[in-house]
């Protein structure tokens, strides 16, 4: 089963959490943090997402890894420490694991220490030979990795779902660099990344028959005023899901459906009918695109692996070498 990206993690202060969504309310448009959607039942409708007809993404990764883990793992080679960002998407990290000869450690790090355990005790039970070490962090941040882990042979961090789509170009170039320092010289990393395609079949993916994305992107509201005593109603909204061009990304808004006064911390935040808050970016790389943010963070695309539509890839990254 799918589990919630773990990328971004809420602070745990519920003065801070409150400073952070006055904030966002600020802003223009208004802006609420994703970190919102995933409580409980946010996961749980992220991982009915993950299964819905128009939702390809990650079908299709997955028959990817299917298709390729024993040559992925053939380029990842043998003696291989594989570090998972958000260790949600255990699926196809079994793929992997299936495939990878040797592997020094399978190490995934995640901030929900639930989530985390469950995953990291499950790896092992079914791969009792595999040297499991879980890392309870977030990775948007600096951590640190045990000695063992950094004395092995190859260093590969494996982050899959896409999910890097979901931060800016900075932060997307901060994390890729965090991941190129953990690798060092001889590492490698392995990303899941989304394709720019056709607007329709993105539009379509976002803006599911089935509303489960709409109660998705609501269910930040609703999440808030369990958490914050913010007083969204959450009727008032209405999801929305467009394709933007000149940013090559999905954004997901709300938008207002009447004039209204929302209460957060000891604000009175007034929102017009016809106001959007936006509440997520879902970033969509070209083959040539992605390359050059990789070479931003000093990587260098060595193998994609895709599905034969070409809308979802699979990339190996490894050190930039410099010339001259
Ligand atoms: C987690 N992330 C890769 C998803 C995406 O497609 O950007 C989040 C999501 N938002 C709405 N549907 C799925």
């Amino acid at each position: 089963m799918a589990k919630h990206p773990s990328t971004i993690a809420a602070p745990s202060r519920p003065d801070a959490l409150a400073n952070g969504v006055l904030e966002g309310m600020r802003k223009h448009p208004r802006q609420v943090s994703p970190v919102w959607f995933y409580d409980e039942l946010g996961s749980f409708l992220f991982d009915n997402i993950c299964e819905l007809p128009e939702y390809y993404l990650t079908r299709t990764e997955l028959q990817i890894m299917r298709q390729h883990a024993a040559d992925m793992a053939h380029h990842i080679g043998t003696d291989a420490a594989l570090i998972e960002f958000g260790s949600g998407t255990s699926t196809k990290t079994r793929e992997l694991l299936n495939h990878l000869e040797k592997a020094a450690a399978y190490v995934p790090v995640d901030i929900s220490r639930d989530h985390l355990l469950e995953a990291a005790s499950a790896i092992a039970r079914d791969y009792p030979t595999l040297r499991v070490i879980p890392i309870c962090a977030d990775f948007t941040r600096n951590f640190d990795l045990p000695v063992s882990v950094n004395a092995a042979q190859r260093r590969v961090v494996y982050f899959p779902g896409s999910t890097l789509g979901n931060f800016d170009q900075a932060q997307a170039r901060e994390l890729l660099q965090r991941m190129r320092q953990i690798i060092g010289r001889s590492g490698a990393v392995l990303i899941g990344i989304d394709l720019k395609k056709d607007p329709r079949v993105l539009e379509r993916a976002y803006n599911d028959r089935a509303g489960v994305t709409a109660e998705f992107n609501v269910n930040a509201l609703r999440h808030m005023n369990r958490e914050l005593g913010t007083d969204f109603d959450l009727d008032a909204f209405e999801h929305l899901a467009v394709w933007v061009e000149d940013q090559s990304r999905i954004e997901m808004h709300l938008v207002s459906k009447r004039d209204q006064v929302v209460h957060v911390g000891d604000e009175d935040v007034k929102i017009e009918k016809g106001e959007h808050l936006t509440t997520e970016f879902c970033h969509k790389y070209t083959l040539e695109s992605f390359a050059d943010l990789a070479a931003t963070a000093g990587l260098s695309v060595s193998r994609v692996w895709m599905d034969p539509a070409r809308l979802f890839s699979v990339q190996l990254l490894e050190p930039r070498v410099l010339s001259g």
